[in-house]
């Protein structure tokens, strides 16, 4: 073992543990950079590289291992619980403002309320509704000490170390003048443009999808790791306050302006006005502004301006009196449906997605809107009532429609103009087929609900590209064959590259060595490549020796080998047959044995498609969802062939009790005689073996149970004279799932 071409063996203590640290940091960096900011910044090889000599040397220098040490880690661990931060000042919601109408009536009613006062002029803020979470600051003595979400309004979470990554929240308040304790709130938000960003290092990556900006930045705000935090570059909007130990200025506007000169980002947009026409008239003014702000915003914010008088009007029912939210009306733009593409995705769903004619709503360039699935395109709900108005108004190639999108980034159609309808236009066709692999598609039906599932369902199982690379990456993870080394960025190399396309590949990988390792040297390259082009940074080099590939390559063939021979129940697991999780898996396992029993069960049960049921033996937590899976998979032939070849490559250990320890008629010998109902003769033997009973054909003095069916005659007869204990079908399976 050597890092940077030295042996570990020569290594004083220091530089044992100086080099130990140094990869430390670089390893958790990597791991960071890997799990948590989806952009894998080094190689796979060059990281491997690193872990062999990180533990190289907790081998070598048992003393320098870290309490942290990273081999004793699961990466990628999910965010732990924040602790909780009781708001001294509740966080308020806002009523809401839809029309001009509404807007007028907040102003009349404080008019009213303020009645009494003949000379008081009312003044109002108005400013954007920034669209991202609330966030509560408390600066003591100018100092941030703690920083927290909304939560409930009452209690939420305490996320200081993550609000600090933010730039424009102050760690310490400049200028004068602030109160010595004082909870600042506000808006964090992510911009278009670091979403865009983070979405492209994702997509890069074959990373995480992010809906829009503000659940990203909801996620990026709740990070374990304030260093994820940082990268997401958030922003910070400050237009509140909480618990204060005076007030910060005597009117809501000031009040803001002060925050801007104590060091926080306020909206540009904020203006005073005293009548409802120049409210709405800022309403209007920030509407028509809104695509060019680069962030979100829902609405304009209304306040009474006056502190004194905000605090006489007061509050109702969670809401303060003296403000309201006037929201914008969803944006909408009409566009054409120029055809309608089916995306088939990893679990096999068919999604329509509507192609339009691209338009700009909101700012935003749509081209693309999901279709849902084929009812949504008929025009009706899972019920079959009409979405579309009163009656079902279908979507058709050709058609002319009105898009809209809301608060979020996610467009949606909401209404066909039938006037503009092309006369040759015809309804659309839902394929019954999956257009990538052709296998049927189907909808199934809902056991729980008795309805059919709203989705169509292409059943090419192992067969379909579509659903193969998220198949195989199902079969090589950790509760299936857990394959060491070949992990979802690897599946995904090796597919692309047309090394695996079912499982059985991966046996055959070893036997393709140069392949592999032109396409993990590809990957390494464009790797580089983008790396250089995203910073330009040039970071010390740590893999030198192409062999460290290669031995990485040895270790991965290694681990391959050392799982030819998977437990039953992995492997039943690893096929990923629809509706079969670990636990069914291990209960198909258990009472079959071994692969061939299952693979016969299965095959019984596909050749009685109309009730797939009559032909199973009932076994405790399986069900018709499960049999009918069986059903659908052994009944595909194509699936067969996958089977058959990866059968050739791997043999799953036959299932076996602890037989002494688990089981009431080990070493008993048992005949079966009479019809059985519930299990065929085969598995009947097949399942007394397997709990280490003898299974004879003919009773004598040796026979311990005789298990009768109806139907049985003189062996009965026999076992009763012989005072043999004798057991119906299902008293047996109750002995044998003791
Ligand atoms: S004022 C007591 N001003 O809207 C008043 N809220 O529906 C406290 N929001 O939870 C809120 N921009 O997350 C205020 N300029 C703004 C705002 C704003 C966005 C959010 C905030 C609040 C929600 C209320």
């Amino acid at each position: 073992m050597s890092t940077e071409g030295r042996e570990i063996e020569s290594f004083s203590e220091a530089e044992a543990k100086a080099e130990l640290d140094r990869l430390h940091e670089a390893l958790a960096a990597a791991d960071r950079a890997y799990f948590e900011l989806d952009a894998p910044d080094i190689a796979d090889a060059a990281y491997d590289a690193m872990k062999r000599d990180y533990q190289a040397i907790e081998t070598a220098f048992p003393q320098f291992k870290r309490d942290d040490s990273l081999s004793d880690k699961v990466a990628g661990a999910p965010v732990e619980g924040f602790s909780k931060v009781r708001h001294a000042v509740p966080m308020l919601s806002l009523g809401k403002a839809y029309t001009d109408e509404d807007v007028v009536d907040f102003i009349e009613r404080a008019r009213r309320f303020f009645d009494r006062d003949k000379d008081l002029e009312l003044a109002f803020t108005a400013e954007p509704k920034i669209d991202g979470l609330s966030a509560s600051l408390r600066y003591e003595n100018g100092v941030f000490v703690q920083g927290a979400t909304r939560g409930d309004g009452a209690v939420g979470e305490d996320i200081t170390a993550n609000l600090k990554t933010i730039k424009d929240i102050p760690q310490t308040l400049k200028g004068s003048g602030w109160p010595q304790s004082i909870e600042i709130r506000g808006e964090v938000y992510m911009t278009y443009a670091e979403f865009e960003a983070l979405k492209t290092r994702s997509a890069a990556v074959g990373g995480q999808e992010y809906v829009n900006p503000r659940n990203t930045a909801a996620g990026s705000l709740r990070q374990k790791d304030p260093g994820v935090t940082a990268s997401r570059n958030l922003r910070f909007f400050a237009y509140a306050w909480g618990a204060t130990t005076e007030d910060p200025a005597p009117t809501q506007f000031e009040a803001v302006q002060k925050f801007g000169e104590w060091g926080f980002e306020i909206s540009p947009w904020m203006v005073r006005a005293k009548t409802v026409e120049d409210l709405i008239g800022q309403y209007k003014a920030i509407e028509e502004k809104r695509s060019s702000f680069g962030y979100d915003i829902d609405g304009v914010v209304y306040k009474l301006d006056r502190l004194d008088l905000q605090r006489r009007w007061g509050f109702s029912s969670g809401e303060p009196r003296w403000a309201v939210a006037h929201k914008f009306p969803a944006e909408q733009a009409m566009t054409t449906v120029q055809r309608i593409d089916i995306q088939v995705g990893r679990t096999g769903t068919l999604a329509p997605v509507a192609r339009l004619a691209p338009v700009s709503v909101g700012g935003v360039v749509v081209e693309n809107v999901t279709l849902h699935n084929e009812d949504y395109i008929k025009g009706i709900d899972s019920t079959g009532a009409p979405i579309r108005g009163d009656e079902p108004i279908d979507i058709r190639v050709g058609d002319t429609v009105v898009i809209q999108r809301a608060g979020d980034v996610i467009p949606q159609i909401v209404r066909v103009i039938l006037e503009k309808r092309p006369a040759e236009a015809v309804p659309y066709e839902f394929p019954h087929t999956c257009p990538v692999c052709g296998s049927p598609a189907t909808r199934e039906m809902n056991e729980k609900t008795g309805k059919e599932e709203s989705r169509r369902r292409c059943t090419g199982e192992l067969i379909c590209a579509a659903q193969a690379v998220e198949r195989l990456r199902h079969f090589v993870s950790r509760g299936a064959m857990d394959i060491e080394g070949l992990g979802a960025e690897n599946i995904d190399l090796f597919f692309s590259a047309g090394l695996v396309k079912t499982a059985a590949d991966i046996f055959t990988l070893k036997a393709r060595r140069e392949a592999v390792q032109q396409a993990l040297f590809e990957r390494r390259e464009a790797q580089a490549r983008q790396r250089e082009a995203a910073k330009g940074a040039t970071r010390k080099k740590v893999l030198t020796a192409e062999e460290r590939t290669y031995e990485g390559l040895d270790k991965l063939f290694a681990a391959i080998d050392a799982r030819r021979e998977p437990e039953l129940d992995r492997f039943i697991f690893a096929l990923g047959i629809r509706h079969i999780g670990e636990t069914t898996a291990a209960a198909l396992a258990k009472n079959f044995g071994t692969i061939e029993n299952v693979i016969e069960v299965g095959k019984d049960v596909a050749a009685h498609p109309d009730d797939p049921a009559s032909v199973f033996p009932s076994i405790d937590g399986i069900g018709g969802t499960v049999i009918e899976a069986l059903s659908d998979f052994f009944g595909n032939e194509q699936n067969d062939e996958v089977l058959d070849r990866l059968l050739a490559e791997v043999r799953p250990k036959p299932y076996v009790l602890n037989v002494s320890a688990t089981s009431e008629v080990a070493g008993k010998t048992v005949v079966f005689t009479g019809s059985l109902e519930k299990l065929t003769r085969g598995e009947a033997k097949a399942m007394a073996e397997r709990l280490g009973a003898k299974v004879a054909g003919s009773v004598s003095k040796n026979t311990d149970i005789v298990v009768a069916g109806p139907g049985a005659g003189s062996k009965l007869k026999q076992a009763t004279e012989l005072g043999i204990m004798v057991l119906s079908e299902d008293e047996w399976l109750e002995l044998a799932a003791r």
